[in-house]
């Protein structure tokens, strides 16, 4: 058991760190079971700071060592690290001995099938050596590794290599969390790229023997963050090397350590029978997530975890811009939207809800949420819109000429755009402060030409946020005419107070005013349209995403109403699907987004929206039956969508031919539900890539008739890692109804469930989490096993474990019986002995 009462960390009591580190100086002896860290640092008093002894952290560490100045010294050791009285101005050095064959957690220094990496985001380190193992302490690492394994690796430039052992100093000053250090034996995709100050920088993706020619994406994806970058942002490269490793035990998506970035595998890895054009399109986005962290994290980073979103919000912004540049921002903002809304909506309803800038935590690593990442970008789109391109890239210009090499906060953020732009940003700070989904009611009348606004804006209480102000909501406003006729181009209008009116000469008396265009403000909106309206702006809208928003409102009003009045599907909205299915002058992967149905999750909170108790049988039954009628109302045309979308020539996982494939798998996935599955399986019997085999399956899968492929997929694949985890996760989150379950009960059973690795797991029991069905089954078998599991996993990585307890996070929307095993399942958790801190957080969390 770690502390008994762990105690709650405030952004309030934040204070300056007592002593500044001027350098650091690290050897490393590698050992599996007695890795001895040797360390030499030359700490210096901060003048800011509070005085007193010096205080360093540590976890797990044996202490073999210590000396200040060369005097050996015996240090008070505390629960979580040590204390000694020290000089203004001194040389600490240390040896330690950890064990990172035991390192289960992940974090800090550990061994993944033969290799040693580390984990030090977001307090690693200190389970690695004794040190002020926080992000606003930054200095220059040396670091020397002494090993027999082929590759050594660490942060910075190489310096020397020798018989058993390489150097590596990183001249630019970080904190400890972006430490890193790899040994194995690896083998490099190599590739250079010259940046455009001229500097050549040599890039290598480390890789197991066997996986070198699944790199190639990952290295092209890089090369074009790099690039881009330099074009969006003006920032460049500022090493000669740049490093990237894939490991197959990650407890996250991957790292932005400086100059040695970390993946998990699944984002490095892929080659065409292996991958979907959903994974091409993720390990594009990651790497260049990871890439963009060097200046936006690295260069500059957060003065404390409470700023998390300094950097990862904006981050995300960056990845997300970068990615809808290289594909098509209309698909990439539908994408990022129902990902926020699946995500980061939910969060934002239930007992999880905090502020993008949280104000307290018990432990860090439970706030890299939804709502610091994917909301936080979401503050930063709205700010570029509020005060314009221009003015956000002189404001972004700004941020990095005033404060590289620094730890900054929000505030500073901030600041520079309110100089640059001399608007004054003290309401639109609140987004950062108060938790929830603003609500905007719209009504909207036309009187002689001129189109009437009246807009409202409300927010939920939330946990310990029971009143809030209103916010700076800046909504792109347009209107079509009944006609078709788009007869107001988008304009953007803030939203500020509680309530107020808005006025536009639209010319007609008939037209629809189209809301929040490109989803430009992160709001639920309350807009009452007619089918008719709706299936207007569907046809003529001429955003796009609200082209496809309309459709999305029409499915979801037509399932809500078959769930709750038991009623047949709604022949408005089945006919409305005829041209997206049909209109070939439209973008494949649009129709596709648009021809799919909200998920059983997203019906489940509409329901709770609109006060109704979601049934999980009954969301499920809908769907089917919304499926089928599609299906059956537009064979003929799904059919020749079917046909025309095959694509030829071979595999290339770019935008264009992955929309292709889109849509024709959609049309399968449909098709699917009148045929019999005969289409899915000549598909899979022909497929020769992953993303068109991978569709086959999963058609079949919801029949419930796939036994004979998945044995044929489970033979083909078994000895790829990657790939057995989708054939995990598919059947299980794509079995129908609640069978989901019974198929759980029985992998758990397999001999592949590799459970201590974070990818099988989740692909298992996340899995299920994702099969609405299944997981909320009225016995509540879904709600124990995952329990059951989640125990298990717990002592040996409390950190994927806290992060899946949100799979009950969503357990208020349901009847009382299912509560009631929700809450025992959590209870049952709690009650566990020795519980982690980070699992221990999050239960009381979400049961409140
Ligand atoms: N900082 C990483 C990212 O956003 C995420 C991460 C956090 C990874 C904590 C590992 C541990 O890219
Ligand atoms: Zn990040």
């Amino acid at each position: 058991m770690k502390d008994a009462a762990p105690r709650a960390i405030r952004l309030s009591e934040y204070q300056n760190p007592a002593f500044l580190v001027q350098d650091v100086s690290l050897t490393f002896r590698l050992d599996p079971h007695a890795t001895r860290v040797f360390s030499r640092i030359s700490f210096r008093r901060n003048p800011e700071g509070p005085g007193g002894p010096l205080r360093l952290d540590g976890e797990g560490l044996r202490l073999i060592r210590a000396a200040i100045d060369g005097t050996e010294v015996q240090p008070k050791i505390l629960p979580a690290g040590l204390e000694i009285d020290a000089p203004d101005a001194f040389t600490w050095e240390a040896e330690v001995q950890i064990d990172p064959k035991a390192n289960t957690a992940l974090e800090g220094l550990y061994m993944s099938n033969g290799m040693y990496c580390t984990q030090c985001e977001a307090e690693g380190f200190r389970k690695i050596t004794y040190y002020p193992d926080r992000p606003d302490v930054m200095a220059p690492f040396e670091v020397r590794i002494e090993s027999e394994l082929p590759v050594l690796l660490s942060n910075g430039d190489p310096v020397e290599r020798g018989d058993g052992y390489a150097v590596w100093r990183d001249p630019w000053k970080k904190p400890a969390y972006l430490f890193a250090l790899v040994a194995g034996d690896l083998v490099a995709h190599s590739n250079g790229f010259t940046t455009m100050e001229g500097r050549e920088v040599a890039l290598n993706i480390w890789v197991r023997p066997g996986d070198e020619d699944r790199c190639a994406y990952a290295m092209d994806s890089l090369k074009r963050s790099m690039r881009w970058d330099e074009d969006a942002y003006g920032r460049a490269y500022d090493l000669d090397v740049f490093n990237i490793v894939a490991v197959d035990d990650f407890n996250m998506g991957a790292m932005e350590n400086k100059g040695l970035n970390i993946f998990n595998a699944r984002y490095v890895l892929a080659s065409p029978e292996t991958a979907t054009d959903a994974d091409y399109a993720r390990i594009e986005a990651i790497v260049a997530h990871e890439y963009f962290h060097n200046w936006t994290g690295n260069r500059i980073t957060c003065r404390d975890w409470f700023q998390l979103c300094l950097k990862e919000g904006l981050t995300v912004f960056r990845d997300q811009t970068f990615s809808g540049d290289e594909r098509s921002h209309a698909v990439k903002r539908i994408e990022d939207v129902q990902m926020l809304r699946a995500r980061q909506f939910r969060e934002d309803a239930g007992p999880l809800a905090h502020p993008v800038r949280p104000t307290s935590y018990i432990e860090i690593n439970n706030f890299y949420t939804a709502t610091v990442y994917e909301k936080g970008a979401e503050i930063i789109g709205m700010l570029r819109r509020l005060i314009g391109e221009d003015a956000y890239r002189e404001g972004c210009d700004l941020y990095f000429d005033r404060h590289d090499g620094q730890a900054c906060t929000i505030e500073d953020w901030l600041k520079v755009f309110e100089d640059a732009t001399g608007r004054d940003l003290a309401q639109f700070a609140r987004w950062y402060a108060q938790a929830g989904t603003p609500r905007v009611t719209a009504e909207t009348r036309i009187e002689g030409g001129t189109l009437i606004l009246d807009l409202a804006q409300s927010l939920p209480a939330t946990p310990g946020q029971p009143e809030k102000a209103p916010q700076v909501i800046p909504l792109a406003i347009g209107a079509i005419a009944r006609d078709g006729t788009e007869v107001l181009p988008t304009a953007v209008v803030e939203l500020t107070e509680t309530a107020q009116t808005f006025r536009f000469e639209v010319g007609t008396d008939d037209a629809v005013a189209s809301i929040n265009r490109g989803f430009s403000a992160p709001v639920i909106l309350d807009q009452t349209l007619s089918a008719a309206d709706r299936a207007l702006l569907l046809a003529h809208d001429t955003d796009p995403f609200n082209k496809w928003e309309a459709g999305r409102a029409l499915a979801r009003t037509a399932l809500v109403d078959m769930i709750v009045q038991s009623g047949a599907p709604d022949r408005h909205f089945v006919d409305a699907l005829g041209p997206v299915i049909s209109d070939n002058a439209q973008d494949p992967a649009f129709r596709a987004l648009a021809l799919a149905l909200p998920s059983d999750d997203d019906l489940a909170q509409a329901l709770t929206d609109s006060n109704a108790t979601p049934d999980p049988d009954a969301i499920d039954a809908a769907r089917t039956r919304m499926q089928t009628a599609v299906a059956t109302a537009h064979e003929g045309a799904l059919d020749a969508v079917y046909d025309a979308m095959k694509v030829s020539g071979p595999y290339n996982p770019d935008a264009t031919d992955a929309g292709r494939r889109a849509l024709r798998n959609a049309a399968l996935s449909l098709l699917t539900h009148v045929d019999g599955g005969d289409r899915a399986r000549a598909q899979f019997a022909a497929a020769d890539n992953m993303t068109d085999c991978l569709a086959a399956l999963s058609a079949l899968i919801r029949t419930g008739q796939a036994e004979t492929e998945l044995q044929a997929f489970h033979d083909r694949w078994q000895n790829d890692r990657l790939v057995m985890d989708k054939w995990f996760a598919l059947q299980i989150a794509g079995a129908p109804g609640e069978t989901g379950l019974a198929v759980a009960q029985r992998l758990v059973e397999h001999p592949a469930f590799d459970w201590k690795n974070p990818n099988r797991f989740r692909s298992v029991i996340g899995a299920l989490g994702m099969n609405h069905a299944s997981f909320h089954a009225r016995s509540g078998g879904g709600y124990a096993l995952v329990a059951d599991w989640l125990i298990r996993l717990d002592p040996l990585n409390p950190q994927t474990t806290a992060r899946m307890t949100t799979l009950f996070e969503t357990w208020h929307r349901y009847d009382v019986d299912r509560q009631d095993q929700a809450k025992a399942a959590l209870r049952r958790i709690q009650s566990t002995e020795g519980l982690s801190r980070d699992t221990s957080e999050m239960v009381s969390r979400i049961l409140g």
